[in-house]
């Protein structure tokens, strides 16, 4: 049954089938107007020039059923699907029901960890699209059977997209070599970390290929970022808050780099949500905040470490030929306890590709039919 929404001043009032009513902006509901005319029906972007809309359009006559149906009153008409209106709500609510919703996880996951096998991946769209709702979900998954040897790691993060490339180069062999480049082509024991701190856009997903696994020791740990952050938040707000507010050096130098930034130790979204939890404790420069501030930083970032190396929240596992650690570099931290390479061989692959590529590829996967045009 079409209702005839209120007409205010600079809002009208929706009546939704359960009842809500909701106020949407003139300006919002104008700049969003997807017509042929401002939208192009094929390169699906803006038309219109929102510098130039009247900050006092307004409607002559509007009406509401599956359609938001406004006339202009120069004229102009705009019909908006109730379920683009629905799906882009604004404000905090809107934004809510859009966030990624993690699901947060302590050392348990150990009983059911997130696991599928390249098999299941290649079985089609249903399989690709597990495997990226696991990593985005729980931020890791271990993919498993994939074949043992050098570049395999490539093509199974070209199943998402291109290669992140990185100063490591498109991939990396992990193993103890002379001459290491970083700490990680040793047989050292690696404490929980996020690769490539040092660079503004850190590599998002990170893969990690086991090809060869003889030696004694070497297990692998991954632990949830964004658990060991809430934990802090609820334990030591001002800590938390510290952390998420300061900024300093990460950096990278060999014979041919110097790749340095300065970084929040946590990253929150606008709405105070964990994005990123940036920890390497190897990478970190001399730090250069304010006097008063260097002692609360160590500090806070010795409470922090403990948490993230706390039993409770590790997810200890030895990884065998064949398997590949996925996981979400923004979020899931990973380590590895000290090998003997004495005792056998130790290599895996590892390469990155952008975050943004990844949850692209999810999001293609995830549109059931084309009312993705209009959201
Ligand atoms: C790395 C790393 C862990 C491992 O290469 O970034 O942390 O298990 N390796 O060797
Ligand atoms: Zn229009
Ligand atoms: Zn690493």
């Amino acid at each position: 049954m079409p209702t005839t929404p209120t007409l205010g001043d600079r809002t009208l009032a929706l009546q939704w089938p359960d009842g809500e009513t909701i106020d949407l902006h003139y300006i919002w509901l104008r700049d969003n107007c997807p017509c042929p005319e401002c939208k192009h029906p094929d390169a699906w972007e803006r038309l219109l020039d929102n510098v130039e809309i009247d900050l006092d359009v307004k409607p002559e006559s509007a009406s509401f059923d599956e359609f938001l149906d406004i006339t202009w009153q120069d004229g102009h008409k705009t019909s908006m699907s109730a379920a683009w209106l629905q799906a882009n709500r604004y404000g905090r609510e809107g934004r809510d029901s859009r966030r990624e919703k993690p699901v947060l996880w302590t050392s348990s996951i150990a009983k059911d960890p997130p696991r599928i096998s390249l098999g299941e991946i290649d079985s089609g769209d249903k399989g690709l699209r597990r495997w990226l709702t696991l990593v985005r979900d729980y931020g890791f998954a271990i993919v498993t059977g994939v074949p043992t040897r050098v570049g395999a790691v490539i093509e199974l993060a070209n199943r998402i997209a291109h290669i992140q490339e990185t100063h490591f180069g498109r991939e990396f062999q992990v193993i103890s070599k002379p001459d290491p480049e970083n700490l990680a082509f040793t047989s050292v024991k690696l404490t929980a970390h996020t690769d490539v701190v040092n660079r503004r856009n850190l590599p998002g997903l990170q893969f990690l290929h086991c090809i060869e696994f003889e030696a004694e020791g070497g297990d692998s740990i991954l632990v949830d970022g964004f658990e060991a952050a809430r934990r802090l938040r609820e334990q030591h707000p001002d800590m938390h808050d510290l952390l998420a507010s300061v900024e300093v050096p990460y950096l990278f130098l060999d014979n041919g780099h110097d790749v340095r930034n300065h970084q929040r130790v946590i990253v929150l979204d606008g709405d105070g949500n964990h994005e990123e939890v940036r920890v390497h404790s190897a990478l970190l420069g001399a730090v250069d905040l304010d006097p008063e501030l260097i002692e609360p930083f160590y500090q806070a970032w010795q409470v922090f470490g403990n948490i993230l190396r706390d039993p409770e929240l590790e997810y200890e596992f030895k990884m065998e030929p064949g398997d590949c650690q996925v996981f979400d570099n923004r979020r899931v931290l990973h380590a590895r306890a000290e090998f003997d390479p004495n005792t056998g061989p130790r290599h895996l692959q590892g390469t990155y590709v952008e975050r943004d590529d990844f949850m692209s590829k999810l999001r293609v996967l995830e549109r059931v039919n084309n009312e993705f045009r209009l959201s």
